[in-house]
């Protein structure tokens, strides 16, 4: 039990929110940013009207989408717009694993309202980006207060007081640490995102929007799209959760470590239209890495809100209505979450064994055993890589895109040719991509073995390059490359 002096705090800072973002609902804020778009320091984060999608969807897309429309981008267009089989699968989808914020049915425009204030309370605007840390009296009051000028003071009180005596206060301070540990380690303080948003609108915007929603525009075919940063899912990432760590919201799976950004950054993305930054500062790759991990908070923050609130099968008889104050609880759990998956991520990189061979007749042996690997029910590549991923087998991915398993006889790796590059890559798999993990084949190998992700990874090198293919089959002539 807590004092009744914290208490009477508790409650004041309670409303602090609310002196911040202020409850009225006056259209003010709309008109000024029409007239004022132009002029960056006023220009605001816009409001997310996109459809989120929540689960890599069903079913396999049957073609490639016409060049500039995204599928979901053709789905908010429906009945006009092309690729209307395409849509039509995703349709089905709807209230599923696809949720649509702008139903006023799911949510209301006062609730549409309330997050776009949170979200510049907490993260700024373009020219002046922040990720403010709320301090420890803020959560209490968040969690317990649930402040709602629509509802009595009397009520508000009363509940508050249970709520106060019930409050894990253990379990929310650690969350509220991991939180805060986390932000620190993310370089996120106002000079530098300031400086990283400048490089962001000189460099990155025209890709991937001023939200980091990635540009329709540049939805190309037959490659992926710029990356949208607002689920908080990147491709390639040397950071592997372990599963046993507690979920909190959408898990710690499919983040990056700062290194893995400025890496894909400095060298860019092969094989696609993302282009290397040779010539950013040191500085300003980090400055730029900083911002587009604010955008991506801001972003999943602002996508775990609304999936929640419009998730409406997914409701339970406990959960509020999410309104006022308890608007502001589910706002401030999902952001301390997401920091919380970032630290996660930053704790737990794979754990890449150094290149185990000596010799170059090692690294064909060890491709051969490789290839084996490759073709065992136990791997399954083939299973999604068919004839080495020559075969087209289109797939959905989390962002309701579509993906295509890669092609292994190229040689083109985008997240990396290195070979520890390609280590991680199927260690930890392509989490937004729904290619698989391998990383629990390895404590199926006997201590002493060879490592086979390191085999697979000299496969693939050699599968790229034609003099290992003919030097593989020289030396087993049981060895076949086409399908
Ligand atoms: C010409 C368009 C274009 C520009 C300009 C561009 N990108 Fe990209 N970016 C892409 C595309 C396309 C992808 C997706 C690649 C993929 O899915 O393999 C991407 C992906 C990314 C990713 C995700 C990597 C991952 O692991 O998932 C990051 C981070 C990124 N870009 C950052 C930046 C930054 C920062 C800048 C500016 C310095 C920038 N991009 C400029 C097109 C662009
Ligand atoms: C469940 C389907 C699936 C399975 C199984 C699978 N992959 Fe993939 N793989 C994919 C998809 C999809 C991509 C493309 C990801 C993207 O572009 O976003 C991919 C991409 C890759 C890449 C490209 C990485 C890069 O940096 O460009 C490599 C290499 C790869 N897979 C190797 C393998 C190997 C080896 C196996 C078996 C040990 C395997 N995959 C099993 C679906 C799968």
């Amino acid at each position: 039990m807590q004092p009744l002096g914290f208490r009477v705090r508790v409650f004041l800072v309670a409303l602090l929110p609310w002196a911040l973002v202020g409850c009225d609902n006056s259209t003010a804020a709309t008109d000024r940013e029409t007239t004022e778009t132009a002029l960056l320091p006023t220009a605001r984060y816009t409001p997310r009207t996109d459809f989120l999608v929540i689960a890599i969807p069903e079913g396999a897309p049957t073609h490639w989408h016409a060049p500039g429309y995204p599928p979901t981008r053709s789905l908010r267009l429906y009945p006009q717009g092309p690729d209307a089989d395409l849509v039509a699968e995703l349709r089905k989808q709807l209230n599923k694993n696809i949720l649509d914020p702008t139903d006023p049915n799911l949510l209301q425009p006062v609730q549409a309202d309330r997050i776009q204030r949170l979200l510049e309370a907490y993260f700024g605007t373009p020219a002046v980006p922040r990720v403010t840390m709320p301090p420890w009296d803020t959560v209490v009051a968040t969690a317990t207060v649930r402040f709602d000028p629509q509802k009595r003071l009397g009520t508000l009180l009363k509940s508050a007081q249970s709520r106060l005596r019930s409050f894990k206060w253990d379990l929310w301070h650690e969350d509220w640490q991991a939180a805060t540990t986390a932000h620190n380690a993310l370089h996120l303080d106002s000079a530098t995102l300031a400086r990283g948003s400048l490089v962001y609108r000189r460099w990155c915007m025209q890709c991937h929007g001023p939200t980091g929603a990635g540009e329709p525009a540049h939805a190309v075919v037959n490659g992926p799209m710029p990356r949208d940063y607002r689920q908080g899912l990147f491709k390639y990432t040397s950071a592997f959760p372990p599963a046993n760590v507690k979920k909190k919201g959408q898990g710690a799976a499919g983040k990056p470590l700062r290194a893995d950004l400025a890496r894909v950054i400095r060298t860019g993305i092969d094989g696609t239209i993302m282009p290397a930054f040779p010539t950013l500062s040191p500085q300003e790759l980090e400055d730029v890495v900083s911002y587009v991990i604010h955008l991506s908070i801001r972003g999943e923050t602002e996508f775990a809100t609304m999936a929640k609130i419009t998730h409406v099968s997914k409701l339970t008889e406990d959960d509020p209505d999410f309104f006022g104050g308890e608007l502001d609880w589910l706002f401030l759990q999902n952001y301390l979450g997401v920091l919380i998956n970032w630290g996660i991520a930053a704790q737990n990189p794979i754990p890449i064994p150094p290149e185990p061979f000596k010799g170059d007749e090692e690294r064909i042996d060890s491709a051969i055993r490789g290839f084996r690997l490759y073709q065992s029910a136990e791997f399954g590549c083939a299973s999604c890589h068919a004839d080495y991923g020559r075969a087209q087998q289109l797939k959905w991915d989390a962002w309701g895109t579509i993906v295509q398993p890669r092609n292994l006889t190229l040689g083109v790796y985008r997240g990396g040719r290195r070979g520890e590059d390609l280590y991680a890559r199927l260690y930890g798999g392509i989490v937004p991509s729904g290619m698989t993990a391998f990383h629990e084949q390895l404590k199926k190998t006997a201590a002493g073995a060879p490592d086979p992700l390191w085999d697979i990874v000299h496969f693939l090198q050699a599968l790229g390059d034609p003099r290992d293919r003919r030097r593989m089959q020289e030396k087993d002539p049981t060895i076949r490359f086409d399908p």
